[in-house]
């Protein structure tokens, strides 16, 4: 289990509900199918599982507790999107058998695990032989920004000090490294942000 520093207060909630499948997910779209049983972990308020599941037969969103997941449920409510399927689950030991799912995504979560690479591989043991798993995280060691803005600076410094008892800042350079050691390819690499898929063989 982790502790998630952002906590899921109005402000927060407010910067991850403006997310859709297109803004925050447009390197999964290419991947997925109308038949698809996709899962997403750490779903938060679940916009962008809710987008996907306009996309696929079934969405599993994950949250490490009901409180959480209330917040996924609220928002397929009020949406009327009704085949989504809503679970407690630790990203580090998913309660899902092997090969149960098409594909398997963590949006922003990894960077908030304490054992990224385990939680990665956990995403691809429940992911069918020839799926895709997909994270979207950021690299706190790599990011910058122009033109400097002194509060962002300030805003990083903290942060990074806030985090770094728990996560090692450079984490996504151990999931390349554990995505490539299990033979999957790593794409998309830029601008503080990576994007990790494994189709798996
Ligand atoms: C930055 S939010 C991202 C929410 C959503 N994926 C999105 O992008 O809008 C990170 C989420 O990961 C969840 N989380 C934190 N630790 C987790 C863990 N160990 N297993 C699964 N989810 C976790 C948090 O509760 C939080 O909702």
């Amino acid at each position: 289990m982790s502790t998630y520093t952002h906590g899921h207060s109005e402000s927060v909630l407010r910067s991850h509900r403006w997310r859709t499948a297109e803004n925050s997910a447009g390197y999964l779209l290419p991947h997925v199918r109308p038949e698809h049983r996709v899962l997403d972990v750490g779903t938060g308020p679940g916009t962008i599982a809710v987008d996907l599941a306009r996309r696929v037969a079934q969405v599993t969103a994950t949250e490490i507790g009901e409180t959480e997941l209330d917040l996924s449920r609220a928002t397929a409510a009020t949406t009327g999107v009704n085949n989504l399927d809503f679970h407690m689950a630790d990203a580090h030991a998913l309660p899902f058998a092997d090969d149960s799912f098409d594909i398997a995504h963590a949006h922003q979560v990894l960077q908030h695990v304490s054992d990224p690479v385990r939680a990665l591989r956990e995403l691809a043991r429940v992911t069918v032989p020839g799926g895709v798993i997909a994270a979207r995280d950021c690299d706190y060691a790599a990011s910058t920004w122009w033109p400097r803005v002194p509060e962002i600076d300030e805003w990083l410094r903290l942060y990074r000090s806030a985090v770094r008892a728990r996560i090692a800042p450079s984490w996504r350079r151990d999931a390349r490294a554990a995505v490539k050691h299990s033979g999957g390819d790593v794409d998309g690499v830029q601008r503080g942000e990576c994007r990790l898929s494994r189709h798996v063989a």
